[in-house]
Formats: structure tokens, sequence, C-alpha cells
């Protein structure tokens, strides 16, 4: 099999290079290409030339605009890198037969209510980013051999993310103020590499699963419960920890106004992909507590 994956240095696309390895040979490109095949998603004519040059049996976009309140203020660009990039690459899939894997957000919702957000439930998205990522949904949905995995708050050892930012702030504060009326699960970036792989080979073998599926860690819990356990794992492995754990103090969303509102209810209900791949999500702090061990070991 021959996979051309675009991110590869972002979060979930490092982790691809990994979990697809096995499956065949990988062109893997970041937004500077590799001298001649254009890995830059602003770039609609190059990224069009790029997949006819490498003929990929499967394209993985793991590239997009995640910057979800810079968005707010250059809503062409999220709307190139999210929606316009995806669909050439949907053109471009459906031409060569290929299969086309992508990722979406529950951003896609308006974050009302407390139920886990189902595939087919109704899409209203409060943001500039939320509204780009529908649309590259639906770009991607119109090549038939497509598989779409909307997802919540990603995480990865690499690079920063809310659990380092927690660390530091833990080890430098008296009292920290967190989030605790947005509800969700951390999901590893490693997990959706890993389950996409796993997807991958099951629909080669069955292309009736081609659709759009929710994929998220197990369980669910706050910005708050999230901060709290971060904190508490740190303490137990023996880091210097100055903020006490009734310092952590839950604050409601509009305490920390943001450009780009963010849904209350991330909750996405995963149980159609479980269902289809026969796969088990394991709880959010099985992968949270392996990224920390590897963090703090650094
Ligand atoms: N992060 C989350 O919490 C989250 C939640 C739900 C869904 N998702 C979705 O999951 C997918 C993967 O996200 P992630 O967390 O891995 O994001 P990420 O770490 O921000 O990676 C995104 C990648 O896209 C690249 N990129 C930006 N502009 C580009 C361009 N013009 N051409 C080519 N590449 C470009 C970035 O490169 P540079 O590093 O060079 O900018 C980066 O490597 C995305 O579709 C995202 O919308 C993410």
């Amino acid at each position: 099999m021959r996979i051309l994956l675009f991110g590869k240095r972002g979060q979930v696309g490092w982790e691809l290079q990994r979990s697809l390895a096995p499956l065949g040979t990988i062109v893997a490109l970041d937004r500077e290409g590799d001298g001649q095949l254009c890995g830059d998603l602003t770039r609609l004519d190059g990224l069009a030339a790029c997949v006819r040059a490498v003929a990929p049996d499967v394209i993985v976009n793991a590239a997009a605009h995640t910057a979800v309140d810079k968005a707010e203020a250059e809503p062409a660009l999220a709307r190139t890198l999210n929606a316009l990039a995806p669909g050439v690459l949907a053109e471009e899939a459906s031409r060569l037969g290929a299969w086309l894997v992508h990722y979406s957000t529950d951003y896609v919702f308006d974050g009302s209510g407390e139920r886990p957000w189902q595939e087919n439930d109704a899409t209203a998205p409060l943001s500039v980013y939320g509204q780009s990522k529908l649309a590259g949904e639906q770009a991607v949905a119109a090549c038939g051999k497509h598989l779409i995995f909307r997802t919540s708050w990603v995480y990865a050892a690499r690079g920063n993310n809310f659990a380092r930012t927690m660390l530091r702030l833990a080890g430098e504060r008296d009292r920290l103020q967190v989030i605790a009326d947005q509800i969700g699960a951390p999901t590893g970036a490693e997990l959706l590499a890993d389950v996409t792989a796993q997807a991958l080979r099951s629909v080669r073998r069955q292309p009736q699963l081609a659709g759009l599926y929710h994929l998220a860690a197990a369980g669910e819990t706050s910005w708050h419960g999230y901060a709290r356990h971060v904190v508490d794992f740190a303490r137990q492995a023996g880091e210097s920890i100055r903020v006490a754990p009734s310092a952590i103090e839950a604050v409601p969303s509009s305490a920390y106004p943001l450009p780009a509102p963010r849904p209350l209810n991330s909750r996405l209900d995963t149980r159609k992909l479980q269902t289809a791949f026969d796969l088990c999500l394991p709880d959010w702090r099985v992968g949270v507590d392996r990224m920390l061990a590897e963090v703090l070991e650094k």
C-alpha cells in the first residue's frame, strides 16, 4: 500500500508516521514539502499535482489550521486549509480510486445539552474554525472512499499541550483557576493514529465501512478535572508542586473570554466506531498517564 501523509509534524501526523509504517510505504510531507512534492495546503494546484505524482492508495490528511482563536481573524486562511484543501484531496482521491482519511472536531456542534454527540446529530459550529472544519467534512465526504474521524481535546507528549502548561504553572503558582464547565475527553494522538491504522486495514477488506466516525477516549472530565489529575499525578511522581489540591479553583468559561467561543458539551458518542471496527477505546486517564510518565521522565 502506498500512503501519502500530509501534516507529518503535527501531533497526529507525527504518530501516524509510526502507526502507518507497517501498512506500506509512506510519503510523509510537512508544509515545506520535499523539494519536488508540495505539502502546503494553501497551494491548491501544488497539492493536486503532488497527489497525481505520488498516485497513492491512501491519502491521510493530518494537516489543518488548528489555531482556533487565530482563525476568527483569518477566516479565509482557515477555509483554505480546512475546507478547500481537503476538497482538492477528495477530488484527486476520487480520480485515483484512493482512500482519503481526514480528521474533524466536536467544534462542529454548538455544545448544547449533556448527551454525547452522535454522528448524525445536527451541526451548528460556534466558531470560524468549527465552520471551516464542517465544510471540510462535507468536501471530504464527496470522495466515496473516505474515513472522517471527529475527535476532541487532542494531546501528545511532543510539543506544547494543556498538561505541560498545568505542570509548569503548578510548579510556579500557589493558586490556579481552571475552566470547569466544558466537558469532554482528552484524546491522545497515539490513540488516534493507532485507530486510524486499524480502521484502514478494515476498510480495505470491507469498503462499506467508509464514513464519518466519532473517535475519542472513553470517560469524560472538565479542563478542571483534567488539571487536577495532571497535578495529582505529578505530585505522586515526586515532582516539586507548589499549588495545593484545594487551590486549583474551578471557574466558568465566562471567566476567560476568548475570540472563539468553545462548546460546553464536547462529549462524543463513539459506539458507531467501536462496533464497526470491533475496537475498544480506553479511558482518557490511560493515555494521559502514559503521556505524563513520558513528559516527566525528560
Ligand atoms: N488539537 C486538538 O485539540 C484537536 C481537536 C479536535 C480535532 N482536531 C483535528 O485533528 C487534526 C490533527 O490535529 P493536531 O492536533 O495534530 O494539530 P497540530 O498539531 O496543530 O498539527 C497541524 C499540522 O498542520 C500543519 N499545517 C499548518 N498549516 C499548514 C499548511 N499551510 N500546509 C501544510 N501543513 C500545515 C502544521 O504545521 P506547522 O507546525 O508547520 O504549523 C501542523 O504540523 C486536525 O484536523 C484538527 O483539526 C484537533
